[in-house]
C-alpha cells in the first residue's frame, strides 16, 4: 500500500499544515439584545449564558467584543408592549431605543461595524413581520416601512441594515430610499434564505416577539426547499445587497454551499437562538463537551463555505482559538 492518508494526521504539525479551512475573529458577527433602562444585564432563560442589556452595559459588552477582535455587531431591541401597534411607528422613531441605540454605539466605539435587524415583529402588536391585514400579512405596505426603519437607522449611524423579514422586493426598495435620502454607503446584508424555523424560538422569548396568531410560513421559506432558496439570493444581489445571509444554520449547510457556489459576494450564516440553546442544553447535562461542539460547528460553516457567522457563542470562539 502507497498511498496512506492518515500519513497528513500523523502529528499535531502535520494536521496544521493539512488545515484546509480557518476560522478567524473577523469571520464573526456578535448578536445584541438591547432593552430599556439602566444597569440591566439579564439572562434570557431560553438561552443560559446569554443577557439582554440596558444600553449603557451594551456598550461595555460591544467595546470588549470590538477589543477581542468581533468586527461587528447586530442589534435587535425588545420594545415594550405599549409601543408596539400594527403600523411599526415605533419601528421608525427617530429616538427609539434602535436609533438611540445606533447613535450611542457609533460614538462611544471606534470602527465596528454596527448592523441592525430590520424587520417589524419587534414593534407588531401581532408579533408579525409585516403589517397584518384581515389575517395576512400585507407585502407592499410592509415594504415602505422596512424602507423607512432602513433609513431611520442609516441616519443614526448604522454601517449596514439586515433586513429579516422575507417579504418580496425589500431589498430594493431598501436601496433605492438609502441612495435617495443620501446614504450610498450603508450597506445591506439580506437574509436572503431564511426558513419558517422552529429554532429561533428562543430568540423570541429573548424580545417578546413570538407571533400572536398563526405561523411565519407564508413569508419565511418551506424547509424543503433549495432551489427556491437560490431563487431568493439571487434575486437580493439583483436588488442590491451587500452580503447574503442564511438561516438557521447547521440544519441548513447545504443551503450555504448551493449559495457560496452562485454568490459572487459575501456569504453569511446564523447560528442561531435554538442552535446554541441545543449545545448549551446538551452540555449542562454532560452529554456534549461544549468547547468541542462550538469549534466542530463553527468549522462547519466555514466548510460549507460561509465568509461569516452570526453567532452567540462570540465569546467563547475567540477564548478557544486564543488556547487552540
Ligand atoms: C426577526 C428575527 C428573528 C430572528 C432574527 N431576526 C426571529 C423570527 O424571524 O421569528 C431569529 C434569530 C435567532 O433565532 O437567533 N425577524
Amino acid at each position: 500500500m502507497h498511498i496512506r492518508p492518515r500519513r497528513l494526521r500523523a502529528t499535531a504539525s502535520m494536521r496544521r499544515m493539512a488545515t484546509e479551512h480557518q476560522l478567524t475573529p473577523a469571520n464573526l458577527i456578535a448578536p445584541i439584545f438591547i432593552i430599556e433602562g439602566e444597569q440591566i444585564r439579564e439572562e434570557i432563560s431560553s438561552m443560559p449564558g446569554y443577557y439582554r442589556y440596558s444600553l449603557d452595559l451594551a456598550l461595555n459588552e460591544i467595546a470588549e467584543l470590538k477589543e477581542m477582535g468581533v468586527p461587528a455587531v447586530l442589534l435587535f431591541v425588545k420594545v415594550d408592549d405599549g409601543l408596539k401597534d400594527n403600523k411599526g411607528s415605533e419601528a421608525v422613531n427617530p429616538d427609539g431605543l434602535m436609533q438611540r441605540s445606533i447613535r450611542a454605539i457609533k460614538k462611544a466605539v471606534s470602527d465596528i461595524t454596527v448592523m441592525t435587524d430590520v424587520a417589524l415583529d419587534p414593534y407588531s402588536s401581532y408579533g408579525h413581520d409585516g403589517i397584518v391585514e384581515d389575517g395576512e400579512i400585507v407585502n407592499d405596505r410592509t415594504v415602505q416601512v422596512l424602507a423607512q426603519m432602513a433609513v431611520s437607522h442609516a441616519q443614526a449611524g448604522a454601517d449596514a441594515v439586515a433586513p429579516s423579514d422575507m417579504m418580496d422586493g425589500r431589498v430594493a426598495a431598501i436601496r433605492e430610499a438609502l441612495e435617495i435620502s443620501g446614504h450610498p454607503n450603508t450597506a445591506i446584508m439580506a437574509y436572503s434564505a431564511k426558513y419558517a424555523s422552529c429554532f429561533y424560538g428562543p430568540f423570541r422569548d429573548a424580545l417578546d416577539s413570538a407571533p400572536g396568531f398563526g405561523d411565519k410560513k407564508t413569508y419565511q421559506m418551506n424547509p424543503a426547499n433549495i432551489r427556491e432558496a437560490i431563487r431568493e439570493t439571487l434575486l437580493d444581489i439583483e436588488e442590491g445587497a451587500d452580503i447574503v445571509m442564511v438561516k438557521p444554520g447547521v440544519p441548513y449547510l447545504d443551503v450555504v454551499r448551493a449559495i457560496r457556489e452562485v454568490a459572487d459576494i459575501p456569504v453569511a450564516a446564523y447560528h442561531v437562538s435554538g442552535e446554541y440553546a441545543m449545545i448549551k442544553a446538551a452540555s449542562a447535562k454532560g452529554w456534549l463537551n461544549q468547547d468541542q461542539a462550538i469549534m466542530e460547528t463553527m468549522l462547519s460553516f466555514r466548510r460549507a463555505g460561509a465568509d461569516l457567522i452570526a453567532t452567540y457563542f462570540c465569546r467563547d470562539v475567540i477564548r478557544l482559538l486564543k488556547n487552540s
